[in-house]
């Protein structure tokens, strides 16, 4: 057992349909561990009398949060962050193919998979949900590197027989059976989830999106991952490849890939059939904001929010940063451009509950509530001077956490938890 003290904050409802009132905060809190879960949350005073013989770590002023879920990442795209120009397409065929070939390598993938978890880890993220590429080994060498971390992560081999070279093509066939494979390899050992990834259905045949329909309704728990509406010349693209298809989303649904468990990055440019047919399906969304101003998407509408699950998410590498608070600030911009202003609290909300909620894990992470699992991020208010200045001017909490969602990076991370145990950190004092 641990004490864990410092600000807390937590969330009792979703502050984007129920109204701020559900973002709570203690100025001097604690969070009691034991044996990876969260037992209980309060007064740092209360809780260190009641338990006077469990070593408590004093985080002072540092803001103690869950840890940020990232709902969509290529995590082998991590080397290839940052790549000028193009869009979409281009910057698939020029910069994402020739990477993701490179995981025909093992030992790439291994590597790649470590860089990318320690370089989440230290900047908060706790929870990927993450594509690998069309190598099964790909898919073994992040979950290998979640394990030896004791991460939570969500992870599936990218699935494309079609519109991609050569070397980085399946079949329907040997796409389900090595979904299939890797499903029953790794759904449910430790914290990891398997998740169903056709790439996009510019990518897949009808009939390989048929194939994966079928093993999701074999395995029904397990997640399904995909893009939709990113661009409009992707939207034209697909009428062209599917004109007997309604919309973009009906080339998934015709296949038996949508309904609840079915999280779909981007989804900017929908329909409205689109968007009542997600909501009444029980399917997520995610919003990717570095990544649709930096490849030129879109804007997406935050209003979604209302009638369906959105997730926030970093989409590494088309995404420009690896951090949720630079997503975050992304995400406050991109809603200030369509009139839609969101408060510190649902961005902070977005980044953790809203997230796992995307992801079916709400039960699990995104919170600080008895019974979640003790994935904690220790945040700094005041990490460099031009943050401290700001947040010294804060006459409230989320004032005060508003310049560090804006301008904090790695330097904001204090120290990371992961199922209670100190994964990463800048030193802290015990007392
Ligand atoms: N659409 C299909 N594949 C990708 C990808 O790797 N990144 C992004 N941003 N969009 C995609
Ligand atoms: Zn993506």
């Amino acid at each position: 057992m641990k004490l864990i003290c410092g600000q807390l904050i937590w969330f009792e409802g979703d502050p984007l349909r129920q109204g701020l009132g559900v973002a709570r905060h203690l100025a001097h809190g604690a969070v009691l561990v034991n044996a990876g879960r969260i037992v209980a949350r309060g007064e740092a005073a209360a809780l260190r009398a009641a338990h006077p013989h469990v070593p408590a770590i004093d985080h002072g002023n540092a803001l103690i949060s869950a840890g940020f879920v990232d709902a969509h990442v290529h995590y082998p795209q991590t080397a290839i962050v940052a790549s000028w120009g193009k869009r979409l397409i281009d910057w698939l065929n020029s910069y994402t193919f020739p990477e993701e070939a490179r995981f025909a390598d093992p030992a790439y993938a291994a590597a790649i998979a470590d860089r990318y978890l320690d370089l989440v880890l230290a900047r908060g993220t706790t929870t990927v949900c993450t594509y690998a590429t069309i190598h099964p080994a790909s898919v073994d060498a992040i979950f290998a590197a979640a394990q030896a971390r004791g991460l939570r992560l969500f992870a599936g081999k990218t699935c494309m027989d079609r519109n991609a070279p050569e070397n980085l093509r399946d079949t329907a066939q040997s796409a389900y059976d090595d979904s299939k494979a890797l499903l029953e390899k790794w759904q449910g050992t430790d914290r990891l989830g398997y998740v169903i990834t056709p790439r996009f259905s510019p990518t897949s045949t009808p009939e390989q999106l048929s194939a994966l329909g079928m093993l999701w309704r074999e395995y029904p728990d397990c997640l399904m991952q995909t893009h939709l509406s990113e661009q409009t010349d992707e939207i034209a693209w697909v009428r062209d490849l599917f004109p007997q298809s309604r919309d973009y989303l009906d080339t998934y649904e015709a296949q038996g890939l949508l309904r609840e468990g079915a999280v779909f990055g981007h989804a900017i440019h929908l329909t409205e059939r689109e968007k009542s047919r997600l909501a009444e399906a029980g399917a997520s969304v995610v919003h990717c904001p570095t990544s649709n101003t930096f490849i030129g998407s879109g804007l997406f509408d935050m209003t979604l929010a209302q009638t369906l699950p959105v997730g926030l998410a970093t989409d590494t590498g088309g995404g420009s940063s690896f951090s949720m608070l630079r997503t975050m600030a992304a995400a406050y911009e991109v809603a200030q451009l369509r009139g839609q202003s969101l408060h510190p609290a649902q961005l902070w909300w977005l980044a953790t509950m809203g997230s796992a909620r995307a992801l079916k894990a709400d039960h699990q992470i995104g919170n600080i509530a008895p019974g979640m699992e003790a994935d904690l991020v220790v945040i700094d208010l005041a990490s460099t001077p031009a943050i401290a200045q700001a947040s010294a001017r804060a006459d409230d909490l989320w004032q005060a956490i508003f310049p560090t969602i804006m301008m904090g990076d790695d330097r904001a991370v204090q120290c990371v938890y992961v199922a209670g145990q100190q994964v990463m950190g800048k030193s802290s004092s015990s007392a």
